[in-house]
């Protein structure tokens, strides 16, 4: 079976002859030639509907034109100068608001890097420095990113740790609240005592609360399928952390700047985060990430154990600014929470039709959408989801799936409705055709869903991130 187009396929293939295969999560052959607000178009002219928004990494939109003129600007001034020695005017003002404009009271510091996963390692060394303790608490489930600590600290995926340890010592995993795959009848209180419980454990069987340095969390997990937690459980680990000494960390780089239909994802709960960490969509996509952290922590810190030559680079920050310009002023996280309810009755509807939709998960514009094999037994239906998002992709969405059977859904924020509509149109036949069982995987794509499952050795039931 033919893949879409040609050159998009011989480019994709070159592409794959010199890449390193690490570098590369196979969906589909899409090469991407340019992109504006919400669409994509591929190198032979294809429009698509990004439904993965570069990984949530677009909140503005693609090629927003405040964003595009910043960076223009910002290029015929400074293109860069290693801020870790001299600091630019654009760099100094992006620090002094992100202090500004992070959640709540207590005065800020920033630590600015590249990449969501430096600042997630940034984080533990803050956390360790700060209070000179050694552990780390994380969640199974969690994806922080793929330097050594930020891989330490997640846990969603075998295939992401195997062969390169030993990782960075002393990060614990607790178990993360699933309010969908939870026990018969509980209900969310239950919920949330139960995962406590677990959460405490290793504090009443190994683990000294004294020794540990922070407790790091995705407010809600992207990459297991945008799952939220119940408040009271974040709420009561907030206050174990508080009353033991313990930072309360949060990573905002996928749920944050307005994607999960507010500011900070972490506004759901009544809590006020030590240390943040933020990236993609704070500078539509171009390499920065922060580190917000409570001025006295931050400051514990030696100079030059946090710092990059290239970050703080003037027209990522420059893209940064203006970003904030758009999030702010045309009020996206507002616009994203409307728009996110507007797309769940959408799926609801579409529920409502097709039995393999299990779940609909959305939090804003941030959505988790379960295909599953029963709606009983919740058993994840992979090779549905795989269908799916080929279909999508043939019918001109962009969409990919999260824990093997979760579609995700996070287009650029500034989607219009009518392109809203225009998904849920394309989505209802697609979801048609895979009822209808004319689907049929490209011979290379069935080979690579199987070669994937074999590489993880792990069983059916498991549950991992990016695939
Ligand atoms: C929650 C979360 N943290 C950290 C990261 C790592 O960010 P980066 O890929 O920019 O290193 C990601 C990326 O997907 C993420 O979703």
């Amino acid at each position: 079976m033919a893949w879409e187009n040609e050159l998009g396929d011989q480019l994709f293939h070159e592409h794959q002859q010199h890449l390193a295969p690490t570098g590369l999560i196979q969906y589909y052959n899409l090469v991407v030639d340019h992109a504006q607000g919400a669409e994509v178009f591929d190198v032979a002219g294809k429009r698509y509907i990004d439904l993965l928004g570069s990984a949530a990494a677009m909140n503005a939109g693609h090629s927003n034109p405040h964003v595009m003129q910043a960076m223009r600007k910002q290029i015929d001034q400074l293109v860069s100068y290693d801020a870790g020695y001299f600091p630019n005017p654009t760099t100094i003002k992006l620090v002094e608001r992100l202090a500004a404009i992070a959640p709540g009271n207590a005065p800020k510091k920033v630590s600015l890097g590249t990449s969501g996963s430096d600042a997630n390692d940034g984080i533990i060394k803050f956390a360790r420095a700060a209070t000179g303790r050694t552990y780390i608490v994380s969640f199974d489930g969690s994806y922080h990113g793929t330097t050594m600590g930020a891989i330490s600290a997640g846990g969603c995926d075998p295939n992401m740790v195997r062969k390169i340890g030993p990782l960075v010592p002393n990060i614990v995993h607790v178990p993360y609240p699933d309010m969908y795959r939870c026990l018969p009848n509980e209900t969310e209180h239950e919920i949330a005592m139960r995962y406590f419980d677990s959460f405490m454990l290793p504090f009443t069987t190994y683990l000294p609360a004294e020794e540990v340095a922070c407790v790091l969390i995705e407010p809600i997990q992207g990459d297991a399928g945008m799952i939220k937690p119940p408040a009271e459980f974040v709420e009561l680990v907030y206050q174990f952390c508080h009353a033991n000494g313990i930072l309360f960390a949060v990573d905002e780089i996928n749920q944050g700047l307005g994607r999960a239909g507010k500011m900070w994802s972490s506004e759901y709960y009544d809590i006020e985060a030590d240390l943040i960490s933020v990236g993609k969509s704070l500078a539509s996509g171009m390499p920065l990430s922060a580190i917000i952290g409570k001025a006295d922590l931050m400051d514990q810190l030696g100079t030059s154990a946090h710092v990059f030559t290239t970050a703080g680079n003037p027209v990522c920050c420059a893209a940064a600014l203006a970003t904030l310009d758009v999030i702010q002023h045309e009020h996206l996280p507002e616009k994203s929470a409307a728009d996110g309810e507007y797309a769940k009755q959408q799926f609801l509807r579409l529920q409502a039709k097709y039995n393999f939709i299990g779940d609909v998960r959305m939090y804003g514009l941030n959505g988790g959408i379960e295909i599953v094999k029963d709606r009983l037994t919740k058993e994840r239906d992979r090779d549905g989801a795989a269908k799916i998002i080929f279909r999508a992709f043939q019918k001109g969405l962009i969409l990919v799936k999260l824990a093997g059977n979760v579609l995700r859904f996070q287009p650029p924020l500034v989607i219009t409705r009518v392109q809203l509509d225009e998904v849920f149109t394309i989505l209802d036949s697609v979801f048609a055709d895979f009822e209808n069982g004319v689907i049929e995987l490209p011979h290379e794509l069935k080979k690579y869903e199987l070669v994937k499952r074999a590489i993880k050795k792990i069983p059916v039931m498991g549950f991992f991130c990016h695939n």
